[in-house]
């Protein structure tokens, strides 16, 4: 067995995925979660993916003293996967404090613990957003791009928490970090055990579209028509949540068991550009679904095309992104059918 890892938000969408690549990698886990964006069943997809059932706190993180009582119950943990947020760009507009008072105190909070209890690595869940639209000739974006100011509140937080992380490191603290920047993570496990469950009407293009393609969902509009891309559509870099669950066990091995800098980061995505219209036209392809779409005025504040450069993970990690987007869609149809089995959705 190797070492204990904390997993925090480990019932959420990144999180439960990246539980079973730890245990599945002999990682023992323990996963803290306040349940605010996920549930408890998860925990039973997780047990029947790996057979295995990972220790389970109901803690909320912006409770210091109920999450030192954590690292007191369990004085084996040695890394921590902080993926613990919120993270609705929208509903972070309108309730700015609460982010920020989510996902800054949860992470100083744990910063403060982890040399008290010996905790010798944190890897934290950032996100491209950080480099905001780059300027064409840094497409696609190495880590080093230049940040932009984000356009939300939870994009000033994941600027913010690299930071505090950077500056707490800086002050010769004794422990080590790996930011690992996401792209666009979508799709689900392919026995559709765990996948994402969206809170009320998706913001995000993957669950619309399957919502689209269940039909709880009438149609899907397509934001805008007339950006500077081969068809008019936005681009991201979407990675499977599979591969991007694989990234962190690479990033944890590092960060615990070999010799580094104090704090390193890595973009995490395919390295391609794939456009919006793309996607639905590969959903359609993959699944044989028809999605019932149309294209509407552009969403304020998206940004019109990014993707990354992911070879330092791929060379320093020793990872890569896997999955073609064609068996991504098909996950993701894979667990929209399930939750209606299930009576979920
Ligand atoms: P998610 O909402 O599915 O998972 C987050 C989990 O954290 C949830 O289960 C929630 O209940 C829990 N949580 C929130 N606040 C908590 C607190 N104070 N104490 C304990 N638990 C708490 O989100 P996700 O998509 O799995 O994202 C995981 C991380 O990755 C987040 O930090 C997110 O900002 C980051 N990220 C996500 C994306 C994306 O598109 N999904 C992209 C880039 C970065
Ligand atoms: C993808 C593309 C839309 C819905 C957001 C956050 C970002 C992040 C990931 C966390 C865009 C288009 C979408 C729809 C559409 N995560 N779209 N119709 O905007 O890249 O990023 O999630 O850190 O911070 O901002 O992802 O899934 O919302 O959109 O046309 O109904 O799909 O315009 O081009 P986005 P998304």
């Amino acid at each position: 067995m190797k070492q204990t890892i904390l997993v925090t938000g480990g019932t959420g969408f990144i999180g439960s995925h990246t539980t079973v690549e730890l245990i599945e990698a002999g990682y023992k886990v323990v996963i803290v979660d306040n349940l605010s964006n996920s549930k408890v069943e998860v925990l039973d997809g997780i047990e029947k993916i790996t057979g295995v059932r990972p220790a389970f706190e109901n803690v909320d993180l912006r409770d210091k003293a109920a999450a030192e009582n954590v690292f007191k119950k369990y004085p084996d943990i040695e890394g921590i996967i902080h993926f613990a947020a919120s993270k609705a760009v929208g509903e972070s507009v309108k309730i700015p404090l609460v982010y920020y008072r989510n996902n800054i105190v949860s992470l100083v909070n744990l910063l403060e613990l982890m040399p008290e209890y010996n905790v010798k690595g944190i890897i934290f869940s950032s996100s491209c957003t950080v480099y905001g639209q780059p300027k064409p000739e840094n497409l696609p974006v190495t880590e080093d791009a230049p940040h932009q100011k984000a356009t939300s509140p939870y994009g000033n937080t994941k600027e913010i928490n690299e930071q505090i992380i950077y500056d707490y490191i800086h002050s010769g603290a004794n422990i080590k970090s790996i930011v690992l920047r996401y792209f666009n993570p979508i799709g689900a496990h392919p026995s559709a055990l765990i996948g994402e469950l969206p809170n009320g009407v998706p913001a995000n293009l993957i669950p619309y579209v399957t919502q689209t393609a269940i039909g709880i969902r009438k149609e899907l509009t397509i934001f805008g028509n007339d950006y500077d891309t081969e068809d008019g559509t936005c681009i991201r870099d979407y990675i499977y949540v599979v591969d991007l669950a694989k990234a962190h066990v690479a990033a944890m091995s590092r960060v615990l068991d070999k010799e580094t800098d104090k704090i390193e980061y890595f973009n995490i995505g395919t390295g391609r550009g794939n456009s919006t219209k793309e996607l639905v036209d590969t959903f359609e392809k993959a699944t044989g679904v028809k999605v019932n779409w149309k294209f509407g005025p552009r969403r304020e504040g998206d940004i019109e095309k990014i993707w990354g450069d992911c070879s330092k993970a791929n060379n320093v990690l020793g990872w890569k992104a896997e999955a073609s987007l064609e068996e991504v869609m098909a996950s993701a149809w894979k667990w929209q059918l399930k939750l209606r089995e299930d009576g979920i959705m």
